[in-house]
């Protein structure tokens, strides 16, 4: 049979922090190239590679400079082309980021578009005066050059594409066939539900994202999803995933349904932001019970999950969502989570080895451009040093842009890595993994296999059994096939109704007593065949 989106397992890369074969401390493409190995071994079907286009690198490749080129940093076109060949010859496919909500301001449309009688003045949003909308990396989502003002929803230097514009359809669908037909099978597309703007009034005033109701899920997305999905995607063979920003079960849907020929399925963020108080710069102590809630619901709702708990925007999740004390189990307990729900799973590169958030001591040592536009806005409204960058130390996306750990001195460049990389490589890295049976990345690898063995995993229904004092179980169910998912998800031990465990242990990340579950002990139990 062939396979679907829905069979898929998906490692992440962010080319940055992966592998630099040639010492300059930046990750590079003929060092994924080198790691293809590793990655097949893990058992995983398709690789998202965060951008490698040509860029200035403001916020690292999410402001692209030419979307037909290769960034020189990361290596170049025929670097990419036999990246592409060599992951065939695996059978791994890759998908890339497609950013089409905005260009880097060093993109020539946008230079072009600078001057007001150029053809290329419509390619962005240019106004006499700005409205009230504040941007995603905090402040003014306009900035001015000469008398006119632009739209920027990230940093000032990635300025939003005028999707009002018809060429803009014409240009991106260029860029997709491009690749498409260079072998690559289907995109990650960045922020897509606020590509398009259906007005540009004032919008109410909210502590964050003011305008946010004249771009966030408007009726013209959902037509520019469609025309990308007809007329382009469904020429070849593709696989689409969308990040979607605040959105509902029901929006999700509307975006995924077969029928709607929209996405594949979607990134939501409301189990992210299950440990926030209003964005993700204030942080409360995280609640299972919360969490289990809002993915149960998600689980039941969705008509297709795209499940994560890390990317390259996000923090550790044993740093995050755990605690480090208890790294090696937690670590387990996730896998099971996330390859037991319901969906495709999504692997960020270090979460298959537990790697922890940055070791950072002071402001210089990040790297972040949101890290520094919200650093100097809490400055601002007077947030003291202290917790400013307590601030940043919890909820910096450099946390999780760290080199790979591939070894005990680190592995990952001969050079001064362009982010600090973490001191506990000497203990948390691939090599000493791959050489203990009982690591978590062999246990990942175990769970990715169990997951192509049991179909109740990839195609079983969901069923929410329980979640008494923060133990998460739930079913999975395909024909006769049952599978019983167990997630411990405190540091404490818990009594545990043995009744949910009858059938045949299948894998447990530790097991001392039938009735008694140690701190994050997952099992996973089949009853039936
Ligand atoms: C979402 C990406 O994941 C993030 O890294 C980036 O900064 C913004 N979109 C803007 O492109």
């Amino acid at each position: 049979m062939k396979k679907s989106f829905k069979d898929y397992v998906v490692y992440q890369i962010y080319p940055r922090s992966f592998m630099d074969t040639n010492d300059d401390g930046i990750g590079d493409i003929k060092g994924i190239i080198s790691k293809l190995d590793y990655v097949k071994h893990l058992g995983v079907d398709v690789i998202w590679l965060s951008p490698v286009y040509a860029s200035p690198n403001y916020d690292n490749g999410y402001d692209i400079s030419n979307y037909l080129e290769i960034n020189p940093e990361y290596g170049t076109m025929d670097d990419m082309e036999l990246l592409i060949e060599e992951a065939q010859k695996r059978d791994l496919k890759i998908i890339m980021d497609l950013v089409i909500n905005h260009t880097s301001s060093e993109h020539e449309w946008f230079k072009k578009s600078m001057y007001i009688n150029s053809e290329y003045r419509d390619y962005y949003i240019w106004r006499d005066k700005p409205n009230n909308w504040t941007s995603f990396f905090g402040g003014k989502a306009w900035d001015k050059i000469g008398d006119s003002y632009y739209l920027h929803m990230f940093a000032k230097e990635q300025p939003d594409l005028n999707w009002q514009n018809p060429k803009i359809m014409e240009e991106v669908q260029n860029v997709m066939k491009f690749w498409l037909d260079k072998g690559v099978f289907g995109f990650r597309c960045d922020v897509i539900n606020i590509i398009f703007k259906s007005s540009l009034e004032d919008g109410k005033k909210r502590l964050i994202l003011t305008g946010f109701e004249y771009y966030h899920q408007q009726d013209g997305m959902h037509e520019i999803l469609k025309r990308l999905r007809n007329e382009v995607l469904s020429l070849y063979d593709t696989f689409t995933v969308g990040e979607t920003v605040f959105v509902t079960p029901k929006e999700a849907n509307d975006l995924i349904y077969p029928e709607k020929t929209e996405l594949d399925m979607v990134f939501s963020f409301a189990h992210m932001e299950t440990d926030q108080i209003n964005n993700k710069w204030f942080r409360t102590k995280f609640k299972p019970k919360k969490f289990i809630k809002v993915i149960s619901k998600w689980q039941n709702e969705v008509y297709w999950n795209a499940n994560y708990f890390e990317n390259h925007d996000q923090q550790r999740i044993v740093s995050r969502f755990a605690n480090e004390k208890y790294r090696v189990y937690s670590a387990k307990m996730f896998a099971t989570m996330l390859i037991g729900l319901k969906g495709t799973p999504y692997i960020y590169q270090g979460q298959e080895i537990g790697m922890t958030n940055g070791d950072f001591k002071d402001m210089s040592e990040f790297r972040d451009v949101e890290t520094f536009n919200v650093y100097k806005l809490a400055k601002k409204i007077g947030i003291p040093k202290k917790l400013r960058f307590k601030m940043m130390l919890k909820s910096s996306r450099d946390n999780n842009r760290t080199p790979m750990q591939w070894d005990s001195t680190g592995g990952f460049s001969h050079g001064i890595p362009w982010l600090k990389q973490n001191k506990n490589t000497a203990s948390i890295n691939v090599l000493d993994q791959l050489n203990k049976e009982d690591s978590i990345l062999n246990y990942y690898i175990k769970m990715i296999e169990l997951r192509k063995t049991y179909k109740a995993l990839i195609y079983g229904d969901f069923k929410f059994i329980s979640m008494k004092r923060d133990v998460f179980v739930f079913a999975r169910t395909y024909e006769k096939q049952k599978m019983i998912i167990i997630c411990n998800m405190t540091d404490k031990n818990r009594k545990f109704n043995a009744t949910f465990s009858k059938g045949k242990l299948i894998i447990a990340n530790t097991y001392a007593t039938k009735n008694i579950l140690k701190p994050y002990e997952a099992r996973l139990y089949l009853i039936g065949e």
